[in-house]
Parts: C-alpha cells; structure tokens; sequence
C-alpha cells in the first residue's frame, strides 16, 4: 500500500510540532520519584512478587535511567546519518534538504534533552546507575555498515517510539507526567522521522542490486544483535543499580527472575516493538517479501 509519504508534507508536519528543551525538562519541572517513569508494558517489573510496591517503582525508574540513555546513545549515531543524507544531494529538491536538516537538527534537539533528563535523575535518585558505551565506539560500530542496513536499523528505531508513546497514554499507572510528556514529545518529531527515513531508505533501495539489499538486511540483523549483547550487559548493570539503590542483596533464584524480567522487558522495548511494528514491516516487505517473513519468524523471541 502507498503510505503517500512526502518531504513537503513532512517539513510543514515538523515546523507545526516544534518544541523546546525547556518546555519539557528544567525549571519547575522536576521528576517525581514518587512515581514510576516507565509504562509497565514496558518495563515488565509487575509480575517480580518478591518485589515489594517501592522496590517496583525503584526499578522501574532504573529502566527509565537506561531508556534514556539508551535512546541518548542511539540518537549520537542517528545524528550523522542524517546529516550525511542530507549533504549528499544539498542541491537537490528544497524540500528534502530542509526536511532532512530539519531532522538531524531534532535528532541534536533530542540528545540534549536525553542528557537533561539524565542529569535531573542523577540528581534526585538514590545511587548512581552505569550504563553500556561508550557511545562513539557504538556510533562507529553501527556507520561502519552498509548505507541501506542503517538507515533500515534507524527505521525500526524511529517507529519503536511511537510504541513507546502509545504504552504511556494506554498505561492505567500514574506515571510521572515529565517523564511522561517526553514520550508524547519525542514521539511528536520522531512522527516525521519515521516518514523521512521510510523515505530515504525507498530512495536507497530502488537503485540497490539484489547483492546490495541482501547485504542491508544482513547487516540490519548484525546492528540487532549488536544491541541485543547490549541489552544483556545492561541488564547486569540495572541490577546491580537495583542492589546499590534499596540495599537489598538479592539471593540467586530472585537474582535470576530479576534478570530474566529485564532482559525480556528490555528486548520488548528495543527489538520487539520493531520487529513487529506494521510500518516497519510494511517497509521491509517492500524491498525484500523474504526478510519480512524471515525478521517475523524471528520476532517472538524479542516479544
Ligand atoms: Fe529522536
Ligand atoms: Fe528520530
């Protein structure tokens, strides 16, 4: 089906959006640590019954630390995809110089209020929490593939948060509004990214050979497991951030139940919600049928 997608449509989506760092983070609006940050759906924390209510929230707010860097990280490479794309073809059609610029300037928007988001946890929250990087060794890993395998690795990623917003407005807990308010924000923008890129990488993929665009979803499967090692490291690091935080040494079966519930909570948020997003796949069909059955085949064990 045509998506009717256009660079024109999406510039004027974007300049109606717009939004400031400082409209959502800063000032007056703090981070309420009274409350949990994640959608359950996401953080996947309920079911842990030798957890009591204020050890939940606690790691709850741990997933949020590492959802924001997490999505702090990804964002550092997305940033140069983007400029590149737009600085191969300055002379082009207005519109999509402007549209793409328009992207990566968001994209160095939204690691900023990644960090500031950040900085606001480090301050209010009990213990410090590590997370997985550096960033520029990840951003070098992820560039040093093929053109077309990142920019459909930056589309998956792109439409993951609109899951991720959906969970929070559909989520009956009460979740911080902050934090909150940056899943509808991030959302807003990631809306036209998610266009661009569908976009950029259709442009990518009528001139590839069939060489080519097997190569792209090789690669595309090599960034996923790349973030899946990731995500294992970090769900060490999450507990241990649990541990330090309530000063609960966990004995070894709570130990592994907790690792358990964050490993597959956090293949939910990052590869699940990708794997199966209907606009993601609606794309994949479109260039190659075989890779949309085969990254489906493989999709359950991210879910
Ligand atoms: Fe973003
Ligand atoms: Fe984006």
């Amino acid at each position: 089906m045509d998506h009717g997608y256009s660079y024109r449509n999406i510039l004027d989506a974007s300049e109606r959006v717009h939004w400031r760092v400082e409209d959502i983070i800063g000032g007056d609006k703090r981070l309420d640590f009274a409350k949990p940050f994640m959608p359950e759906s996401l953080a996947q924390v309920g079911d842990l019954d030798f957890l009591t209510a204020d050890e939940k929230r606690i790691l709850n707010q741990i997933r949020g630390h590492e959802y924001l860097a997490m999505f702090g990280l990804v964002e550092e490479f997305i940033l140069p995809y983007a400029v590149d794309h737009a600085r191969e073809n300055l002379n082009g059609d207005d519109h999509r110089v402007r549209a793409i610029l328009g992207f990566a300037s968001e994209e160095a928007k939204h690691i900023h209020l990644f960090k500031q988001f950040r900085r606001e946890f480090a301050d209010g929250f009990a213990s410090p929490c590590e997370f997985i990087g550096p960033a520029e060794d990840v951003q070098k890993f992820v560039l040093s593939h093929s053109p077309l395998g990142v920019g459909i690795a930056i589309l998956h990623i792109e439409w993951i948060t609109l899951r991720h917003y959906i969970d929070s407005v559909r989520d009956s807990q009460d979740l911080d509004p902050q934090f909150k308010s940056l899943l509808k924000h991030h959302w807003m923008e990631e809306s036209q990214h998610s266009k661009i890129d569908t976009l950029i990488v259709e442009e990518m993929a009528a001139g590839a050979s069939d060489a080519k665009i097997d190569l792209a979803f090789e690669d595309y499967g090599k960034i996923g497991a790349f973030i899946d090692e990731g995500i294992k490291q970090q769900s060490e690091f999450n507990a241990a951030a649990f541990e330090a935080a309530t000063g609960r040494k966990l004995g070894a079966s709570a130990r592994e139940a907790l690792l358990g519930a964050l490993l597959k909570g956090m293949r939910w948020t990052y590869l699940g919600t990708g794997m199966t997003h209907p606009n993601f796949l609606g794309t994949v069909e479109k260039i190659k049928p075989e890779a949309r059955a085969q990254i489906e085949a493989m999709a359950p064990a991210f879910c």
